[in-house]
């Protein structure tokens, strides 16, 4: 069964006003166990609404979301419920860091949702390994550590309360490239421990690419593309006129079939990339 059925859903901003602005036009989206999804579009696209929606803090103005088979808007079904299931790191979390410690921090969801105080601690420990932080950490002040190093806190306080989908928007907006890719990582690892779910929000085809298993493509508020990153970047011309682009490796390779050379243009991964290109330059010589 799905873990979260979107089903032709609408939002609009500024309902009733005159800068009425309809965010998404009709959405309909299923999420299952244990998928790694990207969501891809451009600024404006409605990537966050769409999250937002998710996890039950924006209502629907049309269309229904089901969680495990259940209207999460039906009159028997507990919001804070969702909350939980569905986490939510937004934009820059680590301006949302506001405790003494970084223990505290990462305990604070934990507090909320009621989990004893021996098992907040194992958790807590754990999560800090996963993000790649020792647990001298837990002493220090949030505001004392690195740009990264508050990032991976934040992300481990969403972490830690274990969703069963973890959503994430820009979760390496502003990193550099070595950090982002621990991060990108520390989901991985965190994913294969706990089974659930990921969807991240990135403007990065080259990260999400290597990453997600299922791309998402939002042009103003429509969903554009949904597939494979090989199927998604199979359609490189709709994914110019939404304003992105094919990664950076699938655009050499498009562009060695364009030469004539016998390349195969459904590869992505960066790593995959690099072998084809080994294997053409054999075949040439
Ligand atoms: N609080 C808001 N009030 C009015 N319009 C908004 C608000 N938040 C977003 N929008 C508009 O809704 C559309 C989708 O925004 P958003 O979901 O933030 O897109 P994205 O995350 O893809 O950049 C944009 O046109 C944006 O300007
Ligand atoms: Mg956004």
């Amino acid at each position: 069964m799905n873990l979260l059925k979107i089903d032709n859903i609408q939002y609009s901003y500024g309902k009733k006003t005159p800068f009425k602005k309809a965010a998404l036009k009709n959405i309909s989206l299923e999420i299952g166990s244990n998928e790694f999804i990207g969501i891809i579009g451009h600024t404006g696209s409605g990537k966050s609404t769409l999250l937002k929606i998710c996890n039950g803090l924006l209502k629907p103005d049309k269309g229904r979301i089901l969680y495990k088979g259940k209207d999460v808007w039906g009159k028997e079904f507990n919001l804070k419920h969702l909350h939980f299931e569905v986490g939510v790191s937004f934009q820059y979390p680590e301006h949302q860091l506001f405790c003494e410690t970084v223990k505290k921090d990462i305990a604070y969801g934990l507090v909320n949702k009621g989990v004893p105080s021996e098992e907040q601690e194992e958790k807590i420990k754990q999560v800090l390994k996963i993000v790649g932080l020792q647990e001298s950490y837990l002493k220090k002040s949030p505001f004392k550590l690195s740009g990264g190093e508050m990032r991976k806190v934040a992300l481990a306080g969403t972490m830690v309360l274990e969703p069963e989908v973890l959503i994430l928007d820009e979760p390496t907006a502003g990193l550099d490239p070595k950090t982002t890719k621990q991060v990108y990582e520390s989901l991985k690892e965190y994913q294969n421990k706990t089974k659930s779910s990921i969807i991240v929000v990135s403007h990065s085809m080259e990260d999400v690419s290597e990453y997600a298993k299922r791309l998402i493509v939002l042009d103003d508020g429509n969903l554009l593309l949904s597939g494979t990153p090989a199927q998604v970047f199979s359609n490189a011309e709709k994914l110019r006129d939404a304003g992105l682009d094919v990664p950076i490796t699938t655009s050499i390779l498009n562009m060695l079939a364009q030469e004539n050379l016998s390349v195969n243009t459904n590869i992505y991964r960066y790593e995959d990339t690099k072998n084809e290109i080994i294997r053409l330059l054999k075949d040439v010589n």
